[in-house]
């Protein structure tokens, strides 16, 4: 910092810039103190208390040792003031008991039926946080030797990781699962005319089935396949009976269905690789005219509309899939793709929430 800055800016702009800088770099004790909160059942445990619960309450119900409550509360004050909790009541007491912690509504996703916390040892898993350890050396490093972020860091890549490392294989299947059946159940009530009509659907690298189960299960007519890796489809236990299991390589052939379904797959990967799942999609499909059409849940970007949390949510999602060299796209990207793969120019993007899209393309 040159000694002008300190005379050429407000003490008071000098303090937001510093609060900035600080801020960014501490960003990762928010993740942690999320994950924390997550591993000790905070947000459970006010739900259960009816959504108000004192630091006494929460420390009693999550079995927190009496000596470390005020390290508890250190949690809590830094989750509510980031978003997570809501504070009422008592906060200017100076007695901490007072504070009655409640849920926002970015908690309210984290409790309750088909609730999303099992994604958060996801994304702070110690394999994953320290592929962005080394992002100095891969940008300096030849494209092909050094792969993904992922792979410079540990030699492999993410799926061949999780066909040996139980524990990433269990966080990386339950992270989806939560996913899928949340947001299979919001595109089925607000765009579940997508399915209608559908004799056959393979979910491709639909994991464990959950997400395709949701859709069987509202849709029985509909002969329900998933796709995925031998390591994946070898662990799923019998079920009901109603989806078929197949373990293969989208990259190799695809089993022939009137939709093929492509939920978060895509952004794991780069443009000439999505051109050739692509590819084998359409292989699999019958012409437009008998229905034939490829459903792709992923982000648009673009969607913000000058909402910087919006816009930083992208930017971050954005950059996080560089982990796997993979990327978030905006609709001239993905028309890019569509038209090298041979799908007809007339897709159409069905927006969900924000940049969360259902987008159908066709032979
Ligand atoms: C990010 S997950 C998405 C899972 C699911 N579609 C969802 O949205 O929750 C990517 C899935 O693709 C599978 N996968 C990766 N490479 C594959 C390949 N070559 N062939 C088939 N499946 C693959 C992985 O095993 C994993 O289940």
């Amino acid at each position: 910092m040159s000694l002008r800055l300190l005379a050429e800016v407000s003490p008071q702009d000098l303090l937001v810039a510093l609060s900035e800088l600080q801020n960014h770099l501490l960003g990762y004790v928010k993740s942690m103190a999320l994950k924390c909160a997550v591993d000790l059942g905070i947000p459970d445990a006010i739900h259960r208390r009816g959504g108000a619960a004192t630091l006494a309450n929460i420390a009693t119900d999550t079995a927190v040792h009496p000596a470390k409550v005020p390290d508890l509360q250190r949690v809590m004050e830094l989750l509510s003031t980031s978003g997570i909790f809501s504070t009422t009541a008592g906060e200017d007491s100076g007695e901490s008991g007072a504070v009655v912690y409640g849920l926002t509504t970015a908690c309210r996703f984290l409790v309750g039926w088909r609730n999303l916390s099992p994604i958060v040892p996801f994304f702070v898993s110690p394999l994953i946080v320290s592929s962005f350890f080394s992002m100095g050396d891969w940008f300096r490093s030849e494209p092909a030797a050094a792969g993904s972020l992922f792979e410079l860091a540990h030699g492999c890549s993410q799926w061949e990781m999780a066909s040996k490392d139980a524990a990433l294989n269990s966080v990386l299947n339950d992270s989806m699962v939560a996913d899928s059946e949340l947001f299979l159940e919001v595109i089925i009530l607000d765009k579940g005319r997508i399915f209608r009509g559908l004799s056959s659907l393979v979910d491709v690298g639909g994991g464990n089935g959950a997400g395709t189960q949701v859709i069987a299960r509202a849709f029985p007519r509909i002969k329900c396949t998933v796709l995925d890796l031998p390591h994946v489809v070898g662990q799923v236990t019998a079920g009901d009976g109603k989806l078929h299991f197949i373990a293969g390589d989208m990259f190799e052939s695809i089993p022939p269905a009137d939709a093929v379904l492509l939920k978060n797959i895509l952004h794991e990967w780069g443009d000439d690789d999505c051109v050739k799942i692509l590819r084998r999609c359409k292989e699999a499909i019958p012409a437009r005219s008998a229905g034939g059409k490829v459903i792709i849940i992923e982000m648009v970007r673009g969607s913000a509309l000058g909402d910087s949390r919006i816009s930083e949510m992208e930017a971050l999602q954005n950059m996080f899939m560089m982990y796997v060299n993979g990327v978030e796209r905006g609709e001239n990207e993905w028309k890019k793709i569509f038209s090298d793969a041979g799908f007809s120019d007339d897709y159409k993007i069905m927006p969900i929430l924000g940049p969360l899209s259902v987008i159908e393309i066709y032979p």
